[in-house]
């Protein structure tokens, strides 16, 4: 059961079925489009969409709203020190950002950057700065219905290929994203980790965690590897491995708004430093309220607490095998913030470049208001270099729906297998040159 009780409470939208094939149109298709005003169940992210705790919510009355040296980044500091041990914390308002100025001060024309698989900002931050994002994923992670424990780990021969083709000089730092969002929400095992972090040891190439959903791959760890020890120590292991990590606290922070970058290098945490202050503010509070600080601090406190991360990843494995006992394709084993719908099982008859996924997403929200995001073609696919995989994630806020509000989307689901033949492609009308999914209009095939 839920291990807190709910103190206030949101209505939400319910909308009919000509109001969603209206909004649906006149979005263009793409549920980025859609006011949130017209969804009942909003499952398009799990970034910046918990519920915070009367904790957090009390953390914003002490936030300090110094412009240096606010008393909030002091508790963020000592926070982010004690979990992962790095020395330079450099606080920022979202993942990307952090991204933006690690890869600004590291990633030079003609780089290559592996990573078990970059996700959609982080590939564009690379590419932004004129390096190649390289996925190195174990080839099971491209098998939805591989069922097996840690489907985020990287293949170490692939890294060596890397290395082999471009040189060590050609690679600037290795990432590894925990867990593995766009293949999933895969965890990485430690094991894994070890070997990867021995690797860069090796070839004297710095190590970093993408490491979004860093206490939900730790809790994994514990519970698919049987680790030792509590969350904390297990996260601990993990980041004692590398030399630092970029950190959306959107995701494990339990916070609307925040990020950082902790990192161990002087030299390198002076530029990003530097550079955070061009773009986001001065080094206590890098585009935060000082309230906001506070509430980071005290989300990542509460992120690894166990019996929070057992019902966070028991109610998101309880929601994919329902969808399964319903019949419905899903990717296997079920991942920590997410189940992902197999767009390719689910309509077969759509071919890829018809965008399945998509059109899968826009039938779950014409037929029950619920949005989902589509992680196929759409996303990975411009300039017909389309993905292995045509996924619709179905991300769940953490501590915002109740298993009922999760129940409904099983039976929109079902209901939607079923007449699955009617559901028909999509064709683009618009797209954007980067990260086209965000804002393209699309229409439905003739
Ligand atoms: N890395 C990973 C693995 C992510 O999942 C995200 C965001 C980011 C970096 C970027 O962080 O949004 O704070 O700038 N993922 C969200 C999602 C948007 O829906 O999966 P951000």
């Amino acid at each position: 059961m839920e291990p807190f009780k709910i103190k206030a409470t949101e209505s939400i939208p319910f909308t009919s079925r000509a109001e969603r094939e209206a909004a649906l149109k006149s979005a263009g298709y793409n549920l980025f489009s859609v006011p949130s005003s017209k969804i009942t169940i909003d499952l398009l992210t799990d970034s910046g969409t918990s519920a915070m705790s009367d904790r957090q919510w009390a953390a914003l009355m002490i936030g300090d709203e110094s412009y240096a040296g606010s008393r909030n980044y002091f508790r963020l500091e000592e926070t982010v020190r004690r979990i992962s041990g790095y020395k330079h914390v450099i606080p920022l308002h979202q993942g990307r950002v952090a991204e933006n100025l690690l890869f600004s001060n590291c990633v030079r024309p003609g780089d290559h950057v592996p990573n078990n698989i970059h996700f959609d900002t982080t590939k564009a931050n690379i590419e932004h700065n004129g390096g190649q994002a390289i996925d190195c994923v174990i080839d099971a992670a491209y098998d939805p219905q591989a069922d097996i424990p840690f489907k985020g780990d990287m293949d170490l021969e692939k890294l060596d290929r890397v290395l082999a083709d471009v040189g060590r000089d050609r690679i600037p730092l290795v990432l590894l994203t925990i867990t593995n969002n766009s293949g999933g929400g895969q965890p990485v095992s430690l094991a894994n980790a070890t070997e990867v972090s021995d690797w860069c040891k090796r070839h004297g190439i710095p190590f970093f965690y993408d490491a979004c959903r860093f206490a939900e791959n730790a809790y994994f760890c514990k519970v698919r590897s049987g680790l030792d020890g509590d969350i904390p120590t297990i996260a601990r292991r993990f980041f004692d491995l590398a030399d630092g990590c970029t950190m959306s606290a959107k995701k494990d922070g339990l916070v609307n708004m925040g990020g950082f970058v902790a990192l161990n290098d002087d030299a390198l945490a002076e530029k990003v430093t530097n550079m955070l202050i061009l773009i986001e503010g001065f080094p206590t509070y890098g585009g935060l309220a000082g309230r906001d600080l506070e509430a980071m601090a005290q989300g990542l406190e509460e992120v690894l607490d166990e019996r929070y991360l057992a019902h966070r990843i028991g109610q998101v494995r309880d929601f994919g095998q329902a969808l399964r006992d319903a019949g419905v394709p899903i990717l296997v084993p079920v991942g920590g913030h997410a189940v992902y719908l197999d767009a390719r099982r689910f309509l077969p008859h759509i071919a890829q470049d018809q965008f399945p996924a998509q059109a899968l997403t826009c039938a779950l929200y014409l037929e029950g208001g619920v949005r989902a995001v589509e992680i196929g073609g759409l996303m990975f696919g411009a300039g017909g270099n389309w993905p292995e995989l045509e996924l619709v994630r179905l991300a769940v806020p953490r501590r915002v729906y109740t298993s009922s509000h999760l129940d409904y989307v099983v039976e929109i689901a079902a209901t939607l297998f079923e007449k699955r033949d009617s559901i028909r492609g999509l064709q683009i009308t618009y797209e954007a040159p980067v990260l086209r999914h965000f804002t393209a209009q699309l229409k439905p095939v003739e």
